[in-house]
């Protein structure tokens, strides 16, 4: 598509140190056709920045996907996470995964979704040659007798990575690299040309070029390049809740839980912190900016994170709070009550179908777009750099090649992805707060 493809850029920018950006620097620092290229990774935060989307104590790392390439992705990446390098890190746990969903066709929210995810998920291991340890039919148990579910298997050979110590350690081996300049600059705009970008202007007045530039700035880069109806952030809720040593001995190897059916899951608590959450819709967080690439365009309204580090205080709406406390008092009864240590609005940068975008721009032939997570991209921070040069080189996996292309435009401009999500779709979080103020003041 792009004629960069086949010429090696002299010089690389790449916005954003997340999961895509810093996969990207440390991939192009091992590929010879890259041995003469000047690196630069920009990011706005301290690393890893506290309000990204490739942070807090853990990830799920599991193949269990219903649509076969992205389960075979994830078990290439989870033999890197098990062997060569990573396998000495000490990031990655397999304890396993339990998935559940409910039975009852006739419950609200998304069971039908849930229900077939969960299936062609199993069929999808099965046929990678996994086999699920535990499948049930009655209701799934867990110890201590509580009913988490009454339809789902556990597949043994899922985990968990700690996320942040991922990111710790892949950023400390790409600084030994000695080959990537690191900038601490916030990109406030991006100059184009009719047909590519012509530069990145800091909000400290600064001008940066080169000859390519990919864009990694993850649910932030509606705010840098129109994306309407092909990319929006959905804020998605988390909470943590102190346990005491003996639950966390209790706890701490036990199997993932992900409910399906609501996308509600506890991942294994960590140094006696045990966290709650929910794979969603999220909520969308509509911003009326300027239109990125022409402001003679207009202004337009796109979904842009909102977190605790632009909006200090920021906790999460009650909806959400009721969610996980429910979830966390059916699966385990002796910690109903106990209070959230804290809670936390994370972004997902999701597409229409939950693929990746990785991409050259149609329009500006510089400009490389890797984004798109669709909150499900940290498990492949061993192997998605690989991919992104693969498609930067114009040799993106046969099977990927469609999924992570430049994708049609939705009807509507903000993305509420068809992929499978729990919980309601198209909740506003600036509604969702004030309800919970004006419950606060009856
Ligand atoms: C709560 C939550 C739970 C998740 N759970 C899982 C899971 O269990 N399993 C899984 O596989 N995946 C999971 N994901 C998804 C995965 O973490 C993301 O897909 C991945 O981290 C996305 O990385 P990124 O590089 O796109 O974004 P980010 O990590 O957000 O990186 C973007 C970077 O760009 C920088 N930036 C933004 N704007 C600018 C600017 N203007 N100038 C300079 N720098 C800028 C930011 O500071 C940031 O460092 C989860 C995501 C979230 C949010
Ligand atoms: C890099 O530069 C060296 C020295 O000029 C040259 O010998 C080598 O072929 C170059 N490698 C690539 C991949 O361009
Ligand atoms: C799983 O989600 C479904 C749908 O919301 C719900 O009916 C069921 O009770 C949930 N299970 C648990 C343990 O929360």
């Amino acid at each position: 598509m792009a004629a960069a493809a086949e010429e090696i850029p002299k010089s690389v920018l790449i916005l954003g140190s997340g999961v895509f950006g810093l996969s990207t620097a440390y991939s192009l620092t091992q590929n010879p056709k890259f041995a003469n290229t000047s690196i630069t990774l920009v990011d706005r935060s301290v690393f890893p920045a506290p309000d990204g989307a490739s942070i807090d104590s853990s990830r799920i790392v599991r193949p269990d996907y219903a649509d076969l390439p992205y389960a075979r992705l994830a078990i290439e990446a989870q033999a890197r996470w098990r062997n060569e390098w990573w396998g000495q890190q000490d990031v990655y746990h397999e304890p396993g995964l339990a998935v559940v969903v409910n039975k009852d066709e006739s419950d609200n929210g998304n069971g039908d979704l849930g229900r077939k995810y969960m299936t062609d998920s199993m069929a999808n291991v099965e046929r990678c040659g996994l086999k699920p340890g535990k499948k049930s039919e009655g209701a799934a148990t867990g110890k201590g007798g509580s009913s988490v579910g009454d339809f789902g298997y556990v597949n043994w050979r899922s985990g968990w990575a700690d996320a942040e110590k991922g990111m710790r350690v892949l950023r400390a081996r790409v600084e030994k690299t000695n080959r990537v300049n690191f900038l601490h600059a916030s990109i406030s705009r991006l100059q184009f040309s009719n047909d590519a970008v012509t530069g990145c202007e800091t909000d400290d007045g600064k001008l940066l070029t080169a000859d390519l530039i990919v864009l990694a700035t993850g649910a932030w880069t509606p705010a840098l390049l129109d994306l309407r109806g092909r990319c929006s952030a959905t804020g998605q809720i988390l909470s943590y809740i102190q346990i005491t040593d003996a639950e966390q001995a209790a706890l701490g190897d036990r199997p993932t839980l992900l409910n399906e059916s609501s996308g509600l899951f506890i991942i294994p608590p960590v140094n006696n912190v045990l966290k709650v959450a929910r794979h969603g819709y999220g909520y969308c967080n509509p911003t009326t900016i300027p239109h990125p690439e022409d402001a003679s365009l207009g202004k337009i309204t796109v979904s842009l994170p909102r977190t605790h580090i632009s909006h200090p205080g920021l906790e999460i709406p009650e909806e959400g709070k009721k969610a996980l406390r429910s979830f966390l008092a059916a699966v385990y009864p002796s910690l109903a009550t106990r209070p959230f240590l804290n809670t936390r609005i994370c972004w997902y940068t999701d597409t229409p179908r939950g693929d990746w975008l990785l991409s050259y721009h149609p329009r500006y032939k510089n400009l490389f777009v890797a984004t798109g997570g669709s909150g499900h991209a940290y498990k492949f921070l061993p192997v998605v750099g690989d991919k992104i040069v693969d498609c930067l080189l114009g040799e993106p996996p046969a099977e990927f090649k469609d999924k992570w292309a430049w994708p049609e435009r939705d009807v509507e401009d903000q993305v509420w992805t068809k992929d499978w999500r729990g919980g309601v779709k198209g909740m506003v979080l600036e509604e969702e707060l004030k309800k919970g103020e004006n419950k606060a003041k009856l």
